[in-house]
């Protein structure tokens, strides 16, 4: 199965919005509020304006052979996106979710990492990725850990999660063999 990147429309929110407010998924993501659409179209607004961000929805082409419930089903699986770039330093932060669950755990997180990467190499000349992990999150440690990333170490008890303080994994990956 592959999957291509494509810019977020404004067709998109409404189901972008219904995938973050999803508890399994907003309770490893940094915005823990529920989001309405005023909240969308402030973000939506944003993603024009920030230069230090770059967002996309993540779709598969064919995705109509892999129709699984819903009737009308959207194109797209998720965002990803490389946040707060340092262009003078050149490195970013990994953004991603796979909001539709039928496509969770097929490969695709790592995917979409590989296509970000390429990205941030050859477009954007980014040298560094960083990621993320709120403890507990097996899935999104497995992924980074599978595509390189190395772990640099760890924020003790950084966030709030489930009723308790939670470790934050730091992972980072040099692009290109940049030294
Ligand atoms: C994290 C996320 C992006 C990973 O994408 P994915 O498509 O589900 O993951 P992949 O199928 O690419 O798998 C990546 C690795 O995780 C492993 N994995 C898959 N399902 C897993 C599970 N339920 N538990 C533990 N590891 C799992 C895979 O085996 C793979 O590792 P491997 O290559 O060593 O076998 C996706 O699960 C997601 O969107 N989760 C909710 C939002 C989130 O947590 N975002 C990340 C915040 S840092």
């Amino acid at each position: 199965m592959e999957i291509k990147f494509k810019p977020i429309e404004e067709e998109d929110l409404e189901i972008l919005k219904h995938w973050r407010n999803d508890p399994e998924i907003k309770v490893n993501c940094n915005e823990w509020r529920d989001l309405n659409m005023q909240d969308q179209w402030v973000w939506f607004d944003s993603l024009t304006k920030n230069i230090n961000c770059q967002m996309w929805a993540i779709e598969i082409e064919d995705k109509k052979k892999y129709r699984f419930s819903m009737e009308k089903e959207p194109t797209i699986i998720g965002a990803c996106g490389i946040v707060k770039i340092n262009w003078k330093n050149l490195h970013g932060e990994v953004s991603i979710y796979i909001g539709d669950k039928n496509y969770q755990g097929l490969g695709l997180g790592a995917k979409t990492l590989s296509l970000m990467e390429k990205w941030a190499w050859e477009d954007a000349g980014l040298r560094k990725l960083l990621g993320f992990v709120w403890e507990g999150n097996e899935k999104a440690a497995n992924m980074f850990k599978s595509t390189g990333y190395r772990k640099v170490g760890y924020f003790s008890k950084h966030i709030w999660k489930k009723g308790k303080w939670t470790d934050v994994i730091i992972y980072e990956k040099i692009l290109g063999g940049a030294c």
